[in-house]
């Protein structure tokens, strides 16, 4: 048997709880849709249920349960069985176990949350990205991870697509006369303030992902005045309001 414990917390506190969570050994953690804030469900092995006293703290928002018991869970089978396919701009978009809906198709198989779609600010930096592409564009894909935002634009119509990741040196590693139509970087806005900067000299669109709606302003002053905005789109996901929006050199 497993034990079960009910976390509320506010929006604010979540991200810090889910890590506490899994510091006082979690198995897994559940979401549930809260009015406000997040109702998190921790799972833990019976016999090492840890002390939440540190954890619980209603004058911060965050209010723990009492342990109750509950049948073992596989989490890995659990993970699997909640992946779907998802089409995005007329592309579906599936792991290798689901059958397929529908062509054209990108086969991949997340072992993480980035790469498979299940992230909003993949989701929205596809969108924004196949709504720009344009038949023979050359990508470039910045901070690549599993590789769903070049493989996607090949399938769709890209002639070529450079996709870079961290430990590559990232730009530095391209070559001076490279030149890309699109390029497309989903990172949270600290990397985002590096690497877009960079990038800028080398692209004709620029689309960036992986920032919340309140640091918009900020991902603003990546661009100098003579980039303009074309199109912001966002998506809440867990109570967090995501944004990605596409530029271009005037
Ligand atoms: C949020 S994930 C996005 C992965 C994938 N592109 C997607 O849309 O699902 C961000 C990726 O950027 C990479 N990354 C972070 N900083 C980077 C940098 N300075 N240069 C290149 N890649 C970076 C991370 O290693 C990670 O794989």
């Amino acid at each position: 048997m497993s034990v079960c414990v009910r976390v509320q917390t506010s929006a604010v506190e979540k991200e810090r709880v889910v890590a506490e969570l899994y510091a006082l050994g979690t198995q897994g953690i559940e979401e549930l849709e809260a009015d406000a804030g997040a109702l998190l469900l921790a799972y833990f092995p019976e016999g090492q249920i840890p002390n939440f006293e540190d954890l619980h703290n209603p004058s911060r928002g965050v209010e723990v349960s009492r342990p109750e018991l509950v049948p073992p869970c596989d989490w890995e089978e659990r993970w699997r069985e909640g992946l779907a396919p998802r089409q995005i701009e007329g592309l579906w978009i599936r792991p290798s176990w689901c059958a397929s809906e529908g062509e054209p198709e990108l086969v991949i198989d997340p072992e993480q949350a980035f790469g498979t779609g299940e992230h909003a600010s993949t989701r929205l930096s596809l969108t924004l990205l196949l709504k720009a592409l344009q038949p023979g564009d050359r990508l470039l894909d910045l901070g690549t991870g599993s590789g769903i935002l070049g493989l996607a634009a090949l399938r769709c119509g890209a002639a070529f697509a450079l996709a870079l990741e961290v430990r590559d040196g990232s730009i530095e590693s391209i070559k001076g006369e490279e030149r890309f139509q699109l390029s497309v970087a989903n990172m949270l806005l600290e990397p985002l303030s590096r690497v877009v900067p960079e990038a800028l000299s080398l692209t004709e669109v620029m689309i960036v992902s992986g920032y919340l709606e309140d640091q918009s302003d900020q991902v603003a002053r990546l661009f100098p005045p003579s980039w303009t905005h074309k199109t912001t789109i966002t998506e809440t996901q867990s109570g967090d309001r995501w944004c990605a929006s596409c530029w271009y050199q005037s």
